[in-house]
């Protein structure tokens, strides 16, 4: 079994030809930074070569052959990530750039339209910028009112006062897990109560997708927004779902080509879902390669990468923790069964993007600064993090590699 594992391991590492790669001071490159953007398999770069040197044409528009197979092509990209979210109707997935624009989509196509002064908007203390400033801008417009749920330490939310904090609200927005701190947010009993309040419940899943079985009919959520490149697919693509009842029922957010049915000097009539929501020409070659990476982490299987993710998260935890006598301070909730492969920490008085500096010397990618999320870090009174991120492709010889480059780092800044 472990063999097997094993095994699986090593073709998965091989399928990434950049992990293949020296960095210019020849190390073995040690990629920490998938909560930003993952690597991508080589069946996800062939697909996009592929793509260009055999099917490319505009869609929904040509009547010729190439055309036809261009719109085959992008329409069962969007099949095949309905899928993979068990979406009821493929028609609930509307391409976005990424999650940003798919959130920003709900609100200003949903929540423009219903919003007003005395609503209220419910979002957490751990939210993203992307899942905050949109609500900012929403509530000041409306004049609704923007509430937080609270977190704790290691980014646990609060829930003790959750049903005093939905009086009024009618969206409640929430990250399904923290990209800075890794933590996993109660999704069942925080969609059940907000239903039972009368809200509709946004999830931010650009760090949940790529990483865990999401069955966005089992969570019963209302909208769900993920990005491509954050699921070994390209960047510049990304996805909205949201429930065919409240898509039907939204105006339209971007206007022009595409999105239309018919259209005179003085009036349009709009297409149906899921075109209504994608004016102009899409982003065609990505959105087909997502299809591909999709296909690609559904053959390896999403409950194989989450295992396999705790494992790593649990090794890495337990090699951190033995540093924290040298001053290491690493957050988030302490069991790798309660959180993500997302490790934020810090190395003493070290300055983040300096420890971040040294650890690239030897290979290791690690993001540092405020991971978008600069209220959470004023909040924990963190000015920086550094912050490791794992996914399918990562191995205990990854963990092993930032160890090391710790270990440089504490004596350079000559903490041991
Ligand atoms: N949202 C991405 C991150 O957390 C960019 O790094």
């Amino acid at each position: 079994m472990i063999e097997a594992t094993d095994r699986k391991q090593e073709a998965i590492v091989a399928d990434f030809p950049i992990l293949a790669k020296l960095t210019s001071r020849g190390k073995r490159l040690v990629y920490l930074d998938s909560a930003a953007s993952s690597q991508k398999p080589r069946a996800v770069i062939q697909a996009l070569v592929d793509y260009y040197e055999n099917d490319n044409a505009n869609i929904h528009r040509g009547v010729y052959e190439l055309a036809a197979r261009a719109t085959d092509a992008f329409e069962s990209a969007r099949a095949k990530v309905a899928r993979f979210v068990n979406a009821a109707d493929t028609a609930e997935i509307i391409w976005t750039r990424n999650t940003t624009e798919a959130i920003n989509l709900v609100s200003f196509s949903w929540g423009l339209a219903n919003l007003g002064p005395g609503d209220a908007i419910l979002t957490t203390q751990l939210e993203h910028h992307s899942n905050l400033v949109p609500w900012q801008l929403l509530a000041a417009k409306t004049g609704a009112e923007l509430r937080f749920i609270p977190a704790d330490r290691d980014g646990v939310l609060a829930l003790e006062h959750l049903d005093d904090l939905l009086a009024g609200v009618k969206l409640v927005a929430l990250a399904h897990i923290s990209n800075t701190i890794g933590s996993i947010a109660p999704l069942d009993v925080i969609v059940a109560r907000a239903h039972a309040a009368g809200a509709v419940v946004l999830v931010d899943a650009a760090q949940s997708v790529p990483h865990m079985p999401v069955d966005v009919q089992a969570l019963d959520v209302d909208f769900l927004a993920a990005s491509g490149h954050k699921m070994c697919g390209p960047t510049g693509i990304g996805f909205l779902y949201g429930k065919r009842a409240l898509l039907e029922a939204m105006p339209p957010f971007l206007t022009g080509g595409d999105m239309i049915k018919r259209v005179s000097y003085e009036t349009t009539t709009y297409n149906e879902l899921p075109w209504k929501f994608e004016a102009g020409t899409s982003n065609i070659a990505d959105a087909i390669a997502l299809g591909a990476a999709v296909d690609y982490l559904s053959d390896i299987g999403m409950d194989w990468v989450r295992a396999h993710e705790i494992r790593i998260t649990a090794y890495a935890l337990a090699q951190l923790r033995a540093f924290e006598s040298r001053g290491l301070a690493v957050y988030g909730p302490p069991r790798a069964e309660d959180r993500a492969g997302v490790i934020s920490f810090n190395l003493g008085d070290i300055h983040a993007h300096d420890l971040a500096s040294i650890l690239d010397t030897e290979g290791v990618c690690v993001r540092a600064g405020h991971h978008c999320t600069m209220p959470l870090m004023e909040k924990m009174g963190w000015p920086a993090t550094a912050r490791a991120s794992f996914y399918l492709y990562n191995t205990e010889e990854d963990v092993d590699a930032l160890i090391h480059a710790l270990e440089k780092a504490a004596q350079v800044f000559r903490l041991t």
